[in-house]
């Protein structure tokens, strides 16, 4: 049955899409904490972070829509971390596409890893040096770009290529940017590549629940409200991952677990903790205090590993049961890319062989 086969590859695929997801996002975490603890030498952290960024090269395929699709469902723990490798991750298949060479594919990868650089805060003496002039928050807000650029190009060593893609990563074709209003051909192609990006993601982790909820829709969403922003080719090549259709909504069996999560409202905003008592990629049941009706709207926020957690999914109450200390609630929940449901399988398979 070539349909069966089919479905089971496509599962396959995407479960690898997201375990490598996993081991980027810890072996970014290693590599920020080496740049940030200077427990090695200069030269042993820019080793590391070479190699980091090599490997990513390597590894990501140019045109894996898995990939991209799950950089919408799965946020690291850390948001900093998380936004660097997504922003990374994001740059280089936008540059594969491009068919950027060797070289400008790294300069590319490293803005990107380390465009936020600047906004970093930290007590070790080599950042404070930059950082030690700024007291205020907001003038962090519109000099990171530059102190970003200052330590890539002065601390670490870097090419003037990859020190302009950090101070550029805000400017906007349209010359709306900062910190100094570039526009046109004075911002490069890879400078456009880590700004949209960058910007793509940022959109992505919105918690205004504008819609927005996988990269399809954001991309749409960037190019459609802000046509002045972004450059032609990037625009084409990303409007190409948005043209075949998402993967269909599927039905998954549940899964009985007991966790600890919360949630937010959409009508009040106010955020509750809960259990899940089971889940899948399709329902939830939720035990909690809070009083809901039907139709009402919440994002459900749990953790299934250190690591990974799932921030604002998407859910909408189907059913209410009193219960004797409050009331159990089924949810409708939405799991486009299905990674949900692999990361359930996953975490429900440590969990039986842990009980063994
Ligand atoms: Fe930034």
């Amino acid at each position: 049955m070539p349909g069966a086969n089919d479905a089971r590859n496509s599962r396959l695929v995407k479960f690898r899409n997201l375990e490598l997801f996993e081991l980027y996002a810890s072996a970014a975490k290693e590599v920020y904490v080496r740049l940030f603890d200077q427990r090695e030498t200069l030269m042993e952290t820019k080793r590391a972070l070479e190699g980091y960024i090599d490997k990513l090269i390597d590894g990501i395929e140019e045109n894996n829509r898995a990939v991209f699709e799950i950089l919408a469902t799965v946020e690291f723990g850390n948001r900093f971390v998380s936004h660097s490798l997504k922003t990374t991750i994001m740059s280089i298949i936008i540059g594969k596409q491009l068919r950027f060479p060797e070289g400008k594919l790294f300069a590319v990868g490293s803005a990107a890893f380390l465009h936020d650089i600047g906004k970093a805060r930290s007590d070790n003496p080599f950042l404070n040096s930059y950082f030690g002039a700024i007291d205020d928050p907001r003038d962090l807000e519109t000099n990171h770009p530059i102190i970003g650029a200052s330590i890539v190009s002065e601390y670490l060593g870097y090419g003037a290529d990859i020190a302009q893609g950090v101070r550029n990563h805000h400017e906007q074709l349209d010359g709306s940017g900062f910190p100094r209003g570039l526009n046109g051909s004075s911002i490069s192609l890879m400078d456009r590549v880590v700004f949209t990006a960058n910007f793509i993601d940022n959109l992505l982790y919105r918690t205004d629940y504008s819609g927005i909820e996988t990269v399809s829709m954001a991309i749409r969403h960037a190019f459609e409200r802000f046509p002045g922003k972004f450059d032609p080719d990037i625009k084409s090549v990303l409007l190409h991952f948005t043209e075949k259709p998402s993967v269909s909504k599927r039905r998954f069996e549940r899964t009985v677990i007991t966790l600890a999560a919360s949630y937010r409202r959409w009508d009040s905003g106010g955020n509750f903790s809960c259990r899940i008592l089971d889940i899948s990629g399709s329902g939830a049941r939720i035990r909690c205090k809070d009083t809901m009706v039907t139709g009402t709207m919440l994002y459900l926020n749990f953790a299934l590993s250190n690591v990974m957690t799932f921030n604002d999914i998407v859910c909408k109450v189907v059913r209410r049961i009193p219960d004797e200390n409050g009331y159990v609630y089924g949810l409708e929940v939405e799991d486009k890319t299905g990674a949900i449901q692999q990361k359930i399988d996953r975490y429900v398979q440590r969990y039986v062989i842990n009980q063994r």
